[in-house]
């Protein structure tokens, strides 16, 4: 089939890569021209594991090209995948003008009979506006089918995520364009659920937002067992194996960041209180996320009193391991209370430095290898649990640090570890060695 996806983030360089290596013939655009030149050359924008490789090998055997031009993108396609950004804007609704630009973009430009297909995360509502944009600009004897078929990627392993997902959704009211849709999914062996377009729309939206509330319950959860002298990975762990709590984001830490469960809880929250039915429960989840980012500042300022002055090495900026992102990561959250309270932060990452690097400037210093970071700190802190993080021992604080506090914000060492070294260890599961 001949595929066009909108868009070249993550989403949009995910779907195109592993669409062109199902054997489609596909092209994606993106109105940032510079992005598109980068891809041109060969060059990934973001940093993705396994994508570098699916985009240079579908490439090369000329699945899957580049470009900027709409005509060139739209008038052809069989299907039309749109994966365009939708950024919360400041009252918490999502941003949907490059979904605008989009569909009058594909309306002008069809030549042909098209499913167009939302995979942006777009509010309830959405796709029924996008049909109503084509349809009114449209040459009239074009068809032109819009279904909402949500994205379940997550950063990190989305190429895993794309062709070995729990579920496809599928939503519209046409059985031809589901049936086209189940067609190009088959050769993944993924269950799919077809549902109507405004179901499917909410199921992203509530995907995300139960997995948020599982990370605040867990992190609520922590705290409770800090002031009882509980552990909450024995915790978690003893939950987890009833089926129906399910043994996954059990994971306390420094709570939820990314680009995903931020924008879309307070999306939500936004939805609700418009349609007058206030979520309680996800303004809760939110306040306890945005309370987890500054723990481990708290912890540092109630072990060592005032940070003014403080040498702190922090351990990681993305918002999680084997992912490039910043974007809510509860590493800037630290950088800003570290720095309210007159500290001097260096900070290490191996992937995302220079990401943060655009948001924080030279507020920070930034150390590319992790036992430069540690050098003569006073206190290090843990924000992302990568393996370049988790993999180095406990020995090496104490060899770089001149009176070692490690605040691990994501609860990377093992009790049995931690109690062969002679430094003062603090995580969020409630243990403290000292
Ligand atoms: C999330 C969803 O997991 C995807 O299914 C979805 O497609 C994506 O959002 C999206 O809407 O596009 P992602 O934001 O890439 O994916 O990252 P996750 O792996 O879900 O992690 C989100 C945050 O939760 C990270 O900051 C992570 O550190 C945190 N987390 C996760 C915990 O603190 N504890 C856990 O147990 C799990």
């Amino acid at each position: 089939m001949k595929i066009t996806v909108a868009g070249a983030g993550y989403v949009g360089l995910v779907t195109s890569a592993c669409l062109a290596e199902l054997g489609h013939q596909v092209t994606c655009i993106d109105i940032q021209k510079e992005k598109i030149d980068m891809l041109q050359k060969g060059r990934s924008p973001i940093y993705e594991p396994g994508l570098d490789s699916l985009l240079e090998k579908n490439q090369r055997n000329g699945q899957l090209n580049f470009t900027a031009n709409p005509h060139h993108a739209y008038s052809k396609a069989d299907i039309i995948f749109i994966a365009v950004g939708t950024p919360a804007t400041h009252d918490g609704l999502a941003d949907l003008k490059y979904i605008h630009v989009v569909a009058h973009s594909i309306a002008h430009c069809i030549e042909k009979d098209v499913i167009v297909c939302t995979k942006s995360t777009v509010p309830v509502g959405t796709n029924d506006l996008i049909q109503e944009i084509i349809d009114s600009r449209k040459p009239p004897n074009l068809k032109a089918e819009v279904v909402a078929n949500p994205e379940f990627l997550r950063e990190g392993s989305a190429i895993i995520d794309f062709f070995q997902g729990d579920r496809i959704v599928i939503g519209t009211n046409n059985s031809e364009a589901a049936l086209i849709m189940e067609q190009l999914y088959l050769p993944l062996n993924i269950p799919i659920i077809r549902t109507d377009i405004r179901s499917a729309e909410m199921i992203k939206y509530a995907s995300n937002a139960f997995l948020a509330t599982k990370i605040s319950f867990i992190n609520e959860l922590a705290n409770i067992c800090e002031k009882v002298g509980a552990d909450i990975q024995e915790v978690a762990n003893g939950i987890g194996h009833d089926k129906r709590i399910g043994p996954h984001f059990l994971n306390a830490g420094i709570g939820y960041g990314g680009s995903c469960f931020p924008k879309d809880t307070k999306a939500l929250v936004q939805l609700a209180g418009n349609m007058k039915h206030p979520s309680e429960l996800l303004e809760a989840v939110i306040k306890v996320n945005n309370r987890q980012q500054t723990l481990p500042v708290l912890k540092a300022k109630e072990t060592i009193g005032s940070l003014k002055d403080k040498k702190v090495a922090l351990l990681g900026l993305a918002f999680k391991p084997d992912t490039d992102d910043v974007r809510e990561s509860g590493s800037l959250t630290i950088v800003k209370e570290l720095l309210k309270e007159g500290a001097v932060v260096r900070a290490y990452d191996p992937f995302a430095i220079p990401n943060a690097q655009r948001i924080l400037g030279n507020t920070i210093e930034y150390a590319y290898d992790i036992r430069f970071a540690l050098q003569d700190a006073d206190l290090a802190i843990i924000a992302t649990e990568w393996d370049q993080i988790k993999h180095i021992s406990l020995k090496v604080y104490g060899t770089h640090m001149k009176d070692p506090i490690v605040i691990d914000g994501r609860n990377c060492y093992p009790l049995e570890e931690i109690q062969k070294y002679p430094i003062t260890y603090i995580s969020v599961e409630g243990l403290t060695f000292i």
